[in-house]
């Protein structure tokens, strides 16, 4: 059976605020066999510690594949305006290499940059990128990591393409929220400190991850 962490599907990390989700993400960045891009922001929501070459541009990031640098922290003015950018120079490194080359993306605080958005279907460029990252990446050897707090303000289509999700503890209301995705909360309550429970999208739950410790 191959590997949740390092195949191709989509994974969605979600769980309340301080228990544990970036680190587990920031260890698989690091740690995985694929290319990965950690898509980071500026300033005073920049996730520290993330491994790999940085990138301040797509330019930065093409310069760091040119050389051979596999691991990106990529830093982009504007997320919003990047992710769709970056998605669609993807898709086309996923026809140049006949689709071969196993990479990763990973978004932190998914929801900033696509939002549930309910009954709008304005024109949301970067909340769409996430959805074709979810449901055409798989194909292409792109996995999708989305790190979020609040499952109900992350979109719905992007989430429900994830077939696997990391779950930590959240509050009821936010259990309520994902109450149809068949999480197993007394594996979450039972799981040690910062660990998180890894559920397979028809709700079974596959083990538990957790970071190491020079990862947290
Ligand atoms: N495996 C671990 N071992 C030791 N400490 C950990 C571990 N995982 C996380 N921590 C610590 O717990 C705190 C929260 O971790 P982290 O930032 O990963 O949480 P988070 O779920 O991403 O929180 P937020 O939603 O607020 O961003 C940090 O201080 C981190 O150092
Ligand atoms: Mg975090």
């Amino acid at each position: 059976m191959s590997d949740p962490l390092t195949d191709g599907h989509n994974m969605a990390v979600l769980g309340a605020t301080q228990t544990g989700k970036t680190s587990f993400a920031r260890e698989l960045h690091a740690e995985t066999p694929r290319v990965s891009i950690w898509v980071n922001e500026r300033g005073k929501k920049r996730v520290p510690n993330i491994a790999g070459t940085e990138a301040r541009s797509l330019e930065g990031v093409k310069r760091a594949f040119a050389r051979d640098e596999w691991r990106v922290n990529y830093l982009p003015a504007d997320r919003n305006a990047a992710i769709p950018k970056l998605q669609g120079w993807l898709w086309e490194v996923a026809a140049r290499t006949d689709r071969e080359l196993p990479v990763q993306v990973v978004v932190d605080e998914v929801d900033r940059v696509a939002p549930q958005s309910g009954k709008e279907y304005g024109n949301l460029p970067a909340r769409d990128a996430v959805r074709d990252f979810t449901s055409e990446g798989v194909k292409r050897n792109v996995k999708f990591v989305g790190i979020t707090q609040d499952p109900a303000t992350y979109d719905k289509q992007a989430l429900g393409n994830s077939r696997y999700r990391a779950v930590w503890d959240m509050s009821a209301e936010r259990r309520k929220a994902v109450r149809n995705y068949g999480f197993d909360w007394r594996e979450v309550e039972a799981a040690e400190q910062y660990a998180g429970v890894l559920h397979h999208m028809r709700g079974e739950v596959l083990r538990t991850v957790k970071a190491a410790a020079r990862y947290a």
